[in-house]
């Protein structure tokens, strides 16, 4: 049985990734897939719970080593009980972000670096890759704009004064965005950037295009 195919999506809060997401497994079922889809953290019983800590105290200050431990504790789980089991039972997996987000957002945005994320997804995911990834990235600025917008509801939670929370937010979401730049750039085999400014039908357009060329590469090399 030939290994299943991974897809991963990812980019800043506010990027479309779940509008996106939605319309590629609906395309991936009219051609006859039936896609294996989940979502980081999140996706299982106990990632879940995972989920629910992590978002509860994004306001609460979670040091980021706790945060990025429990990315990986998430992950691992992901991975024993949903992605590879269904890789290896030949099926395609779409995952709602992946270690690329580990890297942008805790790596990049929390300053942890890649190396210690890169060594964690080693140690803790056996160095499991996507197939592709696919990389929603618009603008800087679109894209500080929307992860504000997104971002809001932490701001009412944590009280803290408008103009400061809104400065920490976009020198925090500049550096997940550059770190994402940045991983772009050294894996283009993996990684397809879609940028620019682009409607939902345009993004759709560019993301089918990409998975439909590695289902080609993966049936040809099976
Ligand atoms: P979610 O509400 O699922 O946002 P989105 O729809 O944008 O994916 O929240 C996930 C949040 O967790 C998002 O802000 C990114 C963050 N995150 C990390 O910081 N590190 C990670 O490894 C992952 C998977 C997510």
């Amino acid at each position: 049985m030939p290994r299943g195919t991974f897809i991963t999506l990812e980019g800043l809060d506010g990027s479309g990734k779940t509008t996106q997401i939605k319309r590629l497994t609906a395309w991936l079922t009219r051609r006859g897939h039936q896609p294996v889809v989940l979502r980081q953290p999140g996706g299982t019983a106990i990632g879940d719970r995972i989920r629910e800590i992590l978002l509860d105290s994004r306001s609460r200050g979670v040091a980021p080593m706790t945060e990025m431990a429990l990315m990986f504790a998430d992950r691992a789980q992901a991975i024993a009980e949903v992605i590879q089991p269904a890789l290896d039972a030949g099926r395609i997996v779409v995952c709602d972000r992946f270690t690329d987000s580990t890297e942008a957002y805790q790596g990049g945005g929390r300053e942890l670096g890649s190396e210690i994320v890169l060594d964690l997804h080693r140690l803790i995911c056996g160095g499991l890759q996507p197939d592709l990834t696919l990389l929603l990235l618009p603008g800087l600025e679109t894209s500080l704009a929307r992860a504000r917008r997104r971002n809001h509801r932490v701001e009412a939670e944590t009280g803290a004064s408008e103009g400061r929370f809104e400065r920490e937010q976009d020198t925090f979401f500049r550096r997940v965005w550059e770190k994402y730049r940045d991983i772009a750039v050294r894996e283009p085999e993996r990684v397809v950037l879609i940028e620019g400014d682009l409607t939902i039908d345009e993004m759709h357009e560019q993301i089918v295009e990409a998975v439909a060329e590695r289902l080609m590469l993966t049936a040809k090399t099976a």
